[in-house]
């Protein structure tokens, strides 16, 4: 409910980065420590929590595979809630929340609502993951484009509309983000649309994290690894010309 004595507050969406709170930005860290209200997911918890001032409530509203979750209406109900009682809101989303975060759909409830916001970028896992592994996203000359995809629609499926003359394109690095269930049915198709198996892939597990893990190899093989799995950490898969590093015999 809205006090009317009390001016509306406002709401950051803010990128938390892969997890190692080094990757915060600077502005990451200032709203977080000035923060009345931390709204933040799963993967958006752990040590980057840390900069949060000592008045911050903090409220997990996590959205993780195979775990009860906090629904989207609800957490865009929270954003505007507690906006309105006049608080300085943080909405904290791992990497950057602009990828994969379900952004559009809070940024729809607040201006609907008529709430100040703004949206901080940040590292995604995607380049942290690249990073870690001593690799670039693209190549003069052999690596042009950079794609990110979902591994998992709605339903956790790999998505039926897949573009798969893009996604079997041998010279694009292709990153796919929650994928670790479906990779082998995606394998399956990209073979079928003419990837060769033995194209590079690199398999990049919790990072960020002090678990860390990361596991070059080949799209093939990483379909094979994958078919048994335990998914217990968030992972990304990666694929094309650079996911083992640099080829010795390709001009730089
Ligand atoms: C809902 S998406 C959010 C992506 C996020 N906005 C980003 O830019 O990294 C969650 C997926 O991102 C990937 N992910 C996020 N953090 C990760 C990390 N620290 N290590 C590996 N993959 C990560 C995993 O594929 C995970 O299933």
């Amino acid at each position: 409910m809205s006090d009317p004595a009390r001016p509306t507050g406002s709401v950051s969406l803010v990128s938390a980065g892969p997890g190692d709170p080094e990757l915060l930005t600077l502005k990451a860290a200032r709203l977080l420590a000035q923060a009345d209200i931390v709204l933040f997911d799963d993967l958006a918890s752990g040590p980057v929590l840390d900069h949060a001032g000592p008045q911050a409530e903090l409220i997990a509203v996590g959205k993780r595979a195979g775990r009860p979750s906090a629904r989207q209406e609800h957490v865009n109900a929270l954003l505007v809630d507690h906006a309105r009682a006049g608080r300085r809101v943080v909405r904290l989303k791992s990497g950057d929340a602009g990828i994969f975060g379900r952004l559009e759909e809070e940024v729809i409830a607040l201006t609907e609502a008529g709430i100040p916001f703004q949206i901080v970028p940040g590292v995604t896992s995607a380049s942290a993951a690249a990073a870690a592994a001593g690799i670039p996203l693209t190549r003069r000359l052999t690596a042009r484009r950079v794609q990110f995809l979902t591994g998992a629609d709605v339903t956790g499926h790999l998505p039926g509309d897949i573009n798969w003359a893009a996604l079997a394109d041998p010279s694009v690095t292709t990153v796919v983000f929650m994928g670790q269930r479906s990779f082998p049915e995606l394998a399956r198709g990209l073979r079928a649309h003419g990837l060769p198996g033995t194209t590079p892939a690199l398999f990049a597990e919790a990072v960020g994290h002090p678990h860390q893990r990361l596991v070059r190899t080949t799209v093939e093989a990483l379909a094979q690894m994958l078919r048994d799995a335990t998914v217990s950490q968030p992972g990304l898969i990666l694929y094309g010309p650079l996911a083992f590093g640099r080829d010795p015999d390709r001009p730089v």
